[in-house]
């Protein structure tokens, strides 16, 4: 079988990876290209310079070169509608549907369908840019902190909390600006912020029937102690035990993953692929923060080693509308994934550094890249966040952070940042 992967970064690396070492990948002399990839993922498929967004391009190189399955790993090219024409044309598809994929390009519409079908999440308001005047008056009488968030896709980058009124005029300006998020913030909502724990939850379905894989947490913010700037995840651990428990789980999937698949289905937009259901736990109730249409980054770099059954048979069960009939069944291994970046990120940063030290790593973590290119035979950082690195264990959790930052420490490049912090507070609650 001929597979398409779509997208260039750490996920799409890890998924690379995951599906060439896929039994049925190897027993069907399947072959792997993707479009446009980055040297990482040059280890596992042919990478196709074609940019991820750039559908028409995508969809005549599918054709000619018969693919059979097509697997998407970000946001943008879903919400162009990917999904749509290659389906059309009778090609498989891991992902949603333009329309399914709105989940994640309009926070308003995933705001409105939780409220029409009662799935928890915090209360909100919308706005239009030309309704700054009412946004002003509520904000005079609301509780802080508040949180802003433009409707369209911003990379990550479009929520901002206000913890005064002053701050939240500050964030209202920027939304109603045109160049912090462009047509992202053409409208906006201002939410009730939630006191929890957040969990990122990937939900694998063909929209009818699912599996969900273990759940990870996200380090978002750019400092240590979550502080600072929103970035696209500095880090993740994997599984979150718990969160996993029976009493939670339960209430997640009967409280949201079940009545999103089927006011999905009940709107007429049917989600197949992974939705990723980022998830607080505020005193043991699941409430949604934010749906997206495809698998997380860099969640999953650290999720997809925890998979024993094969990957691209799942893949394939939800491009195929066979999920019922997929087992899915996970190893019982931890894991840490510390992201490096470029000094700078998430503003402005300078690239084009020399990487050294990949190869003294050897076995003991996974590399996935990034933000990265080969040019006169070296290896240059190329991108905000440059490498994933996923440490390992079947011990615990503290020693595949371990086995994370020891693999951290060989690495190098001018300006790298890390964050040292990266599931350390998952460790310190379990020991309270
Ligand atoms: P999002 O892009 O929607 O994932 O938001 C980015 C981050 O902002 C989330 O991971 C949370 O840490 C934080 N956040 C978003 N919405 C809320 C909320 N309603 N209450 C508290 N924190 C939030
Ligand atoms: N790690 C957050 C995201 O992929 O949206």
């Amino acid at each position: 079988m001929k597979i398409l992967l779509v997208g260039s970064g750490g996920r799409e690396n890890a998924i690379a990876w995951k599906i060439t070492s896929s039994e049925f990948f190897r027993s069907t002399d399947s072959k792997l290209f993707c479009a446009p990839g980055n040297p990482g993922i040059s280890q596992f498929a042919e990478c196709i310079n074609i940019k991820a967004d750039d559908i028409q391009s995508l969809f005549d190189f599918a054709v000619r070169e018969n693919i059979e399955l097509a697997i998407v790993g970000p946001e943008v090219p879903l919400s162009l509608g990917i999904a749509d024409k290659f389906r059309a044309h009778g090609m498989k598809v891991f992902g949603p549907d333009k329309a399914a994929a709105e989940i994640e390009s309009s926070k308003l519409f995933a705001k409105q369908l939780m409220s029409a079908y009662n799935i928890p999440t915090a209360k909100f308001k919308h706005f239009k840019r030309s309704e700054s005047d009412e946004a002003l008056e509520f904000l005079a009488s609301t509780e802080y902190p508040v949180v802003f968030k433009a409707d369209g896709l911003a990379a990550g980058k479009g929520v901002v909390i206000a913890d005064s009124n002053e701050e939240a005029i500050e964030a209202l300006n920027v939304m109603c600006s045109e160049d912090a998020f462009g047509d992202a913030s053409q409208s906006f909502v201002i939410e009730e912020f939630l006191r929890g724990e957040e969990v990122s939850v990937f939900c694998i379905t063909d929209g009818d029937d699912f599996v969900l894989l273990p759940f990870s947490r996200d380090h978002k913010k750019i400092g240590e102690g979550e502080t600072g700037k929103n970035t696209g995840g500095m880090g993740a651990v994997s599984p979150v035990m718990k969160f996993m428990e029976k009493n939670i789980s339960d209430k997640i999937v009967t409280k949201v993953v079940i009545p999103v698949l089927d006011a999905m289905r009940n709107e007429g937009r049917k989600f197949s692929g992974c939705l990723y259901c980022g998830l607080m736990i505020c005193d043991g109730e699941p409430f949604v923060i934010e749906f997206n249409c495809r698998f997380g980054d860099p969640e999953t770099q650290s999720v997809l080693p925890l998979i024993s059954s094969d990957f691209l048979e799942l893949l394939l069960a939800s491009a195929e509308g066979k999920m019922k009939d997929y087992v899915l069944s996970v190893n019982k291994l931890f894991s840490c994934c510390v992201v490096l970046a470029s000094g700078g990120y998430p503003d402005s940063f300078t690239k084009g550094f020399e990487i050294k030290g990949i190869e003294d790593i050897g076995n003991s973590a996974l590399v996935f890249h990034s933000g990265t290119e080969f040019k006169d035979g070296r290896l240059l950082t190329a991108g905000g966040r440059v490498l994933s690195v996923v440490g390992l264990s079947d011990e615990s959790l503290e020693n595949a952070i371990n086995k994370a930052y020891e693999s951290v420490s060989k690495i190098r490049f001018d300006g790298m940042i890390f964050r040292s912090d990266i599931g350390k507070q998952l460790l310190i609650k379990v020991e309270l």
